[in-house]
């Protein structure tokens, strides 16, 4: 009886996400500047660091249009939802059918979840404490469960890293394989697929990803170089070199990444050109979230003048129930999607114009193609960038 009433225990413990509070000594990256801040500074240039509703457009118009088309859940429960992984300090993680209730009646204002929402635990969005106090990530649950719902924490104050032998007055250590031989296990917690309200899987990073040498970190937090973890003497006066890597986790929102990340060729055919993009990199392009796309520019030259202009687009596109075009969170179904996969190429042709004597064709990548940045109005300029990933020339 009690092994089955213990056994109950355990499996409740591994299903159901526990929060647990972080102390105010360690809660937001403010608390690490005085021995790490090198480390602190590239953090806070990293998409990482806005990760909150209140400091992504992209994000908050996403969730609030999500709400808006779903009546059948509040804005609380669709950003405690996403906080799973955009969040997942959050110390309130699902919500029940009585709170739906007493949300529809707005009634909610002193409940346990938006008290957590507005929580200042959970400004920073995937600060310090959400990689570094990760105890254990469970690879034996469903692929479905991510984020939040896929780890156990560490007691507050204890730091997983990448070092055995550290020693820090100002916390406990501990030496954990995703931070050091097993990065991708650590990236994989919130990176691996996501699905929308539907049920539909609109993205699946892990399952595409293409390497038996390269891990993430090696690309999107660079090399392991000398420095030091902590700027703090020791008792001799001395600080410890060790092998770090760099901590801003550049990725697609950073134009000099995608300076050269495909190859691009183009060669002319009977009244067309064919461009050839090849993909060097480990997981496709366009990846990772949905309705992020690659254009194809083609100019057709007569001397200086450009007298036509053919565009070709590599995205996603998704309908709702109902077959309209929705946001990838909404999405019943795909009905297109163009990239190019892992260490693979493919060839686009684009009709040539009447009178050109050359053409200039420029690939570049924009975060959000044109579909979604409408549906959701989209006003900062990074949106709409494009952001060049390689131009040639061809006479024709
Ligand atoms: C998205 C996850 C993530 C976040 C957020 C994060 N780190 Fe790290 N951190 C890592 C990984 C992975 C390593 C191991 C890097 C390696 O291979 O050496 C690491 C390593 C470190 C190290 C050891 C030195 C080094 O660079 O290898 C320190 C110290 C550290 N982090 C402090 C911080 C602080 C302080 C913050 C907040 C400002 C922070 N980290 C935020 C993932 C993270
Ligand atoms: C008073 C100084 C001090 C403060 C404040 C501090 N640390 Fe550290 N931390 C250290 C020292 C010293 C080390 C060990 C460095 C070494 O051995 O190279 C360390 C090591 C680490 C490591 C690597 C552990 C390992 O085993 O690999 C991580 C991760 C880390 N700190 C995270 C944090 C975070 C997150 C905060 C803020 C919540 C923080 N630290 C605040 C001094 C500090
Ligand atoms: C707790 C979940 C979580 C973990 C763990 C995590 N990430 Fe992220 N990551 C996110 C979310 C959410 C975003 C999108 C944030 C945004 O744009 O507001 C993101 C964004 C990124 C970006 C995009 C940056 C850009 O400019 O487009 C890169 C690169 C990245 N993460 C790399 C990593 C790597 C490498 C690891 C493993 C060491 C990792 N992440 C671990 C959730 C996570
Ligand atoms: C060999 C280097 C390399 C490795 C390894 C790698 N990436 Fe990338 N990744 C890139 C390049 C290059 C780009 C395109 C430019 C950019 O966004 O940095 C990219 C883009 C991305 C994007 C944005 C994709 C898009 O189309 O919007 C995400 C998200 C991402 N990587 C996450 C990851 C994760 C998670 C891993 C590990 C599972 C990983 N990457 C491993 C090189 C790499
Ligand atoms: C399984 C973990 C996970 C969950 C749950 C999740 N996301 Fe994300 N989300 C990510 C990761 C990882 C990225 C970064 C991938 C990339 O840059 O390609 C991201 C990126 C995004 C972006 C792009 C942000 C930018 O700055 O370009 C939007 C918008 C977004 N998510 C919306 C949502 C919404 C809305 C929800 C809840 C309905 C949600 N996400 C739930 C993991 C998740």
């Amino acid at each position: 009886m009690r092994s089955l009433w213990l056994l109950s225990i355990i499996s409740v413990s591994l299903y159901a996400a526990i929060a647990v509070q972080v102390g105010d000594k360690f809660k937001d990256s403010g608390k690490c500047k005085a021995c790490h801040s090198h480390i602190v500074k590239q953090w806070e240039e990293s998409w990482h660091a806005k990760s909150h509703y209140d400091n992504d457009e992209y994000f908050q118009k996403t969730i609030n249009y999500v709400a808006r088309k779903n009546n059948r859940k509040s804005l609380n429960t669709i950003k405690i939802e996403c906080a799973a992984c955009h969040n997942p300090r959050i110390s309130v993680t699902s919500t029940t059918a009585e709170y739906e209730a007493i949300a529809s009646l707005k009634l909610d204002k002193d409940s346990a979840a938006t008290k957590a929402l507005k929580s200042d635990q959970i400004s920073e969005g995937i600060n310090c404490v959400v990689c570094h106090n990760i105890d254990q990530i469970h690879d034996e649950l469903p692929d479905s469960k991510r984020g939040i719902h896929r780890v156990s924490w560490m007691k507050s104050g204890i730091m997983s890293g990448p070092y055995a032998d550290a020693k820090s007055p100002y916390h406990k250590v501990e030496q954990r394989p995703f931070m050091d031989t097993n990065p991708n296990q650590l990236c994989f917690v919130c990176h691996a697929n996501d699905t929308s309200e539907e049920g539909h899987r609109f993205t699946s990073m892990q399952t595409e990803f293409n390497s038996a040498t390269k891990q993430c970190v090696d690309c999107h937090m660079g090399p392991r170089k000398v420095g030091v973890a902590a700027t703090l003497r020791d008792a001799n006066g001395k600080v410890h070199n060790r092998l770090i890597r760099d901590h801003s986790f550049k990725g697609a929102h950073t134009e000099s990444m995608w300076q050269g990340a495909l190859n691009v060729e183009a060669k002319k055919i009977a009244n067309a050109i064919a461009v050839t993009i090849s993909n060097p990199q480990p997981h496709s392009l366009p990846s990772g979230f949905g309705s992020r796309e690659i254009v194809i520019d083609a100019h057709y030259m007569s001397g200086k003048k450009i007298i036509k202009t053919e565009t070709f687009s590599l995205t996603s596109h998704y309908v709702n129930k109902r077959g309209k075009a929705t946001v990838p969170h909404l999405a019943a179904k795909t009905i297109s999607s163009v990239s190019i996969p892992a260490l693979g190429s493919k060839t686009f042709t684009l009709p040539t114009a009447v009178g050109a004597d050359s053409v200039s064709v420029i690939v570049s990548y924009r975060l959000v193609n044109d579909e979604v940045r409408e549906m959701l109005e989209l006003k900062d300029p990074i949106w709409s960038k494009k952001m060049v990933i390689k131009k040639l020339n061809l006479a024709l």
